[in-house]
């Protein structure tokens, strides 16, 4: 059991800032990644398509003999998290992005946060029930931002467009006067610099990625499946539809050679 992959899935590149943190965090572990970006953006899809998809990527990485499922987008966390569960079965753990990052501003000071997101997410509540649940007093905004999956997939990152569409959200009444702001999309941590220089790093920035690998650790450690040897062999990715920004961005983001196999899960 050790000694098999953890896999983690996502609608396209977002979760690769998952992934990354993952291969820092935990650099004996084999990692099979799968970007379903033939049905990207899940932040604009029903709860419905978002756990049919979500559903049928787990069947494929237990069937590739995972010993564990990492959710690396908040859209499919707060959406599919029990069908994921579910369908992993009882022997295979299925950590989402979401709980870890709620038990860490649970643990923090803030006084006002701020949540930014997919429609998916921010509709579905879950950041602000699991933080109220979590935390008393403390109060919490949220605003679906779904401009900028599509502008970071489009490979739209540091430049005069990307920061026109981060500053117009950002400036909006619905978040302002915050103290942190949860990146609750696994996509934006990409972002991330122009974000801080918007609040001239005087918001407490909260990206998923470090905070989730950290929980991976945990998580693997208590089931006693971490993997022990130094036998990595190498990752694997997968995405539903190979486009060329994909290619592009991950090889930049993810600063190894990667090789990525296009797999339709659906035919
Ligand atoms: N990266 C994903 C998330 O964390 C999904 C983005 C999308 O496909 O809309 O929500």
């Amino acid at each position: 059991m050790q000694d098999r992959p953890i896999g983690v899935f996502d609608s396209g590149l977002g979760g690769l800032t998952v992934a990354k943190a993952i291969s820092m965090v935990l650099p004996n572990e084999n990692m099979i990644y799968f970007g379903d970006t033939a049905h990207l953006p899940y932040g604009d899809k029903s709860k419905e398509a978002i756990i049919q998809y979500s559903t049928r990527i787990t069947e494929f990485l237990v069937e590739e003999k995972c010993k564990i499922v990492v959710i690396a987008c908040n859209s499919a966390s707060s959406n599919a998290f029990e069908e994921v569960v579910k369908k992993a079965g009882t022997k295979i753990p299925v950590l989402n992005v979401i709980d870890p990052v709620v038990d860490y501003v649970a643990g923090t000071e803030s006084k006002k946060i701020g949540i930014i997101g997919t429609k998916s997410t921010i509709d579905s509540n879950t950041y602000h029930e699991k933080i109220h649940h979590k935390k008393k007093g403390v109060y919490v905004e949220s605003m679906a931002t779904p401009l900028l999956v599509p502008m970071i997939e489009e490979g739209f990152i540091f430049d005069d467009i990307s920061n026109a569409i981060i500053r117009t959200y950002l400036s909006r009444r619905e978040i302002s006067g915050i103290d942190s702001l949860i990146l609750g999309c696994t996509h934006y941590p990409i972002i991330k610099n122009q974000i801080n220089k918007y609040y001239n790093f005087e918001v407490d920035i909260v990206d998923t990625g470090k905070i989730v690998a950290e929980s991976l650790r945990k998580l693997l450690e208590d089931n006693e499946i971490a993997n022990r040897t130094s036998a990595k062999s190498s990752n694997k990715f997968y995405v539903s539809d190979l486009t060329h920004y994909f290619e592009l961005i991950s090889r930049m983001f993810f600063e190894e050679e990667i090789k990525i196999e296009k797999l339709n899960l659906w035919k």
